[in-house]
């Protein structure tokens, strides 16, 4: 590919959402966690960004979602590219059009901040490579990691397939507030193969944003007890991801959920971001967990949306059920059967 400067060039990176099992809640200094996080990276629910960088003295850039002009982005994307601009020096004099598609509905209620983040900078170090006349699908995945995390937290752990820990802990030695990395050893294959069916039960956009929540632990009663909270279930949970436990992880998971929905709850002013259906299906799961010793669980972000998690051994009876007896709960009984998945590609174009 002809080096950038001179001419325009475009590259394409698509980019998995994830989902938390111990909780990010809560931030310090510039833009670092309060406390570690583990997730997992999904397999369908991604975005794709491409971006065409075109030699301009602007320095500005034009963003389109599904191909139409949405101008309701352009602050989130422009505060995004001034905190990244002094690691990028092509940005000066390059005019940026980034295009993106999510694989889910903009209204289903699914975080789409952790992908498209996580996308853009794949491929902001991609353009960067080019500028500097070298290969652009080397990418440093930890340069990748922490551009990421300063458009969203969330995001800097979108950077992997599999497995991923945000944030410091005395558990992993190479462990960083500053980028995430990834979990490539000790995980047991059930953890591997792990089932996630969100159930979509309100796609309204959120009544309070995810950065509000995150301020409200500033002053809140219970900011030491969620410190040690988080990184105690940090360190049982790389445990179990060894151990192939599974019981133990629906606990966990189900426990770091609960305590997030109650930290929103307790906070000034509190709020909940549940909605009854949320609390009729978490019934319906714990039920069926007691009744049948099926490995059932469940997890939640910062929203309504349940996402169903279940090891693949298991899918057949539990699909039966949740076709039968959870989608009724669903809006419009939509759903999307998801599961764990392998990370970012580039896209050739
Ligand atoms: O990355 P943010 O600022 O959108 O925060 C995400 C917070 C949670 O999704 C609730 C938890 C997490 O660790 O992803």
């Amino acid at each position: 590919m002809t080096r950038l400067n001179e001419v325009s060039a475009s590259v394409s990176w698509k980019s998995p959402s994830n989902l938390a099992i111990v909780k990010y809640w809560g931030k310090q200094g510039n833009q670092e966690p309060l406390n570690p996080s583990i997730s997992f990276s999904l397999e369908k629910s991604f975005t794709q960004t491409t971006i065409t960088a075109k030699p301009s003295e602007d320095g500005g850039f034009t963003f389109l979602l599904d191909g139409q002009k949405k101008e309701n982005f352009n602050s989130k994307i422009e505060q995004f590219l001034n905190k990244v601009r002094p690691f990028f020096p092509f940005l000066k004099n390059h005019h940026l059009v980034i295009e993106s598609h999510n694989s889910f509905p903009h209204s289903s209620g699914i975080a789409s901040s952790a992908s498209a983040m996580s996308a853009l900078a794949h491929c902001l170090v991609s353009l960067h490579q080019l500028s500097l006349g070298k290969n652009f699908n080397e990418i440093d995945k930890i340069m990748v990691s922490g551009v990421a995390r300063l458009g969203s937290g969330s995001a800097c752990r979108s950077v992997y397939g599999g497995w991923s820990l945000w944030g410091k802990t005395p558990a992993i030695a190479n462990s960083s507030n500053m980028y995430a990395i990834a979990l490539d050893n000790n995980i047991h294959p059930v953890f591997h193969s792990l089932k996630d069916t969100i159930l979509l039960v309100d796609p309204t956009p959120k009544k309070v944003s995810s950065s509000r929540g995150h301020q409200l632990m500033e002053n809140h009663p219970y900011r030491q007890a969620r410190i040690k909270q988080a990184n105690e279930n940090t360190e049982k949970l790389l445990h179990i991801l060894a151990s192939g436990d599974i019981h133990s992880f629906l606990n966990l998971a189900e426990n770091e959920t609960l305590s997030l929905h109650g930290l929103m709850m307790s906070s000034t002013p509190s709020y909940t971001l549940l909605h009854p259906n949320t609390i009729n299906l978490i019934t319906l799961i714990q039920e069926k967990r007691g009744k049948e010793g099926w490995p059932v669980g469940f997890s939640l972000d910062a929203g309504p949306n349940i996402h169903l998690l279940y090891p693949a051994s298991h899918q057949q009876p539990i699909v039966e059920w949740i076709n039968k007896d959870l989608r009724p709960y669903c809006h419009q009984g939509n759903m999307i059967h998801d599961s764990l998945g392998q990370g970012p590609e580039l896209i050739k174009i």
